[in-house]
């Protein structure tokens, strides 16, 4: 008895200092949130945020151009507080677009390294993603794996598969190709991968996996993290394809394995500056880094969370050394490069 009533006060005493941190004079208060972030879990940390702060969360959810754009026409009567995207590259641009107002805060500093935040405070990572490629081990020799470039090469004609062009994560991909190689070798690689394809792409990156494991292809560029929540779901075929798939780490001794992040930013025309920016930095907190990390197998940015075990167990990695802004500044020539060299 003594021990439950020690355990309870525990719990009240870290609920009030959580409290504390992030401050607790929301009262009333609503902000929205704009954002392109699909996972269910998500809303379990917009429910803990409000818990600790008394700050509600209104959500809008919508694809990220279509957020853009939305903020855009809406202008200073837009109801967005903050905007929340799953790649650098669009979070760019919403900063580009004069979307988002530069932001201090010491919490944000301390949570978020400087890679993996706008080099002007106009956006900051949430979570950080590897692109790398998921194989049948029975058709694939991991000794035949090495680079996103070696993937032109014709041993591997008809074996690969990825999303459309139309994915943010493959423009990403693609603007790192063209920092990294410059936009015509960046061309030809475009060229050379398509060549390979074993398919028109199509479907989301779940669907590559569980297609490598039907047999319609030997190796899918996708994100490591649907392999992490396959693993874990309730369909058991799911399960049985995240089991049956092999992780690797592209580019280890060249120029590192292609990252991207989801990240946050306030809004231009936010009328609750304070509790958007309160919002953020619960976001890059310990407790919500390691909620990311554990209920979506995604890599936290903070670096006081050790990332899942599971991903741990997939290995560290090297990742590419690139500002993440150039993902953005590339992002309009990947998509022409894509579109001309035949990437659905
Ligand atoms: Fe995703």
């Amino acid at each position: 008895m003594k021990k439950m009533i020690l355990t309870l006060v525990m719990f009240f005493v870290t609920t009030i200092l959580t409290a504390c941190q992030f401050g607790n004079a929301g009262g009333d208060k609503v902000i929205t949130v704009y954002t392109e972030r699909h996972y269910d879990t998500d809303q379990l940390l917009y429910d803990r945020f409000t818990e600790i702060t008394g700050i509600k969360v209104n959500l809008i959810r919508d694809g990220a151009d279509q957020l853009i754009t939305r903020m855009d026409n809406e202008g200073e009567d837009s109801p967005a507080d903050v905007l929340i995207i799953a790649d650098a590259g669009r979070l760019h641009r919403a900063k580009e677009m004069n979307l988002l107002q530069p932001v201090t805060s010491d919490l944000l500093d301390e949570h978020v390294p400087n890679k993996y935040k706008d080099v002007d405070d106009y956006w900051y990572g949430l979570t950080m993603r590897a692109r790398v490629f998921v194989y049948h081990p029975d058709r694939v020799d991991v000794s035949e794996l090495s680079t996103y470039e070696d993937l032109t090469d014709s041993k591997w004609a008809g074996r690969i598969i990825t999303r459309t062009s139309t994915n943010i994560y493959n423009q990403s991909l693609m603007a790192a190709m063209i920092e990294i190689l410059g936009e015509q070798q960046a061309r030809t690689w475009a060229s050379g991968l398509v060549q390979n394809f074993a398919r028109d792409p199509q479907g989301n990156d779940r669907d590559q996996a569980k297609d490598v494991v039907a047999g319609v292809a030997d190796l899918a560029i996708m994100n490591t993290y649907y392999i992490g929540r396959m693993l874990n779901s309730s369909d058991p075929y799911e399960v049985e394809v995240g089991e049956t798939v092999r992780i690797f780490f592209p580019n280890q001794e060249t120029t590192g394995t292609h990252i991207n992040v989801s990240g946050a930013g306030v809004a231009t025309h936010s009328k609750n500056v304070d509790e958007a920016i309160q919002l953020i930095e619960f976001l890059t907190s310990e407790e919500a880094q390691r909620s990311y990390a554990d209920a979506n197998y995604e890599y936290p940015i903070n670096p006081a969370i050790e990332p899942h075990d599971l991903l741990k167990s997939w290995g560290s990695f090297i990742a590419q050394d690139i500002p993440l802004s150039k993902l953005g500044e590339h992002s309009v020539q990947a998509t022409i490069i894509m579109n001309e060299e035949g990437w659905k």
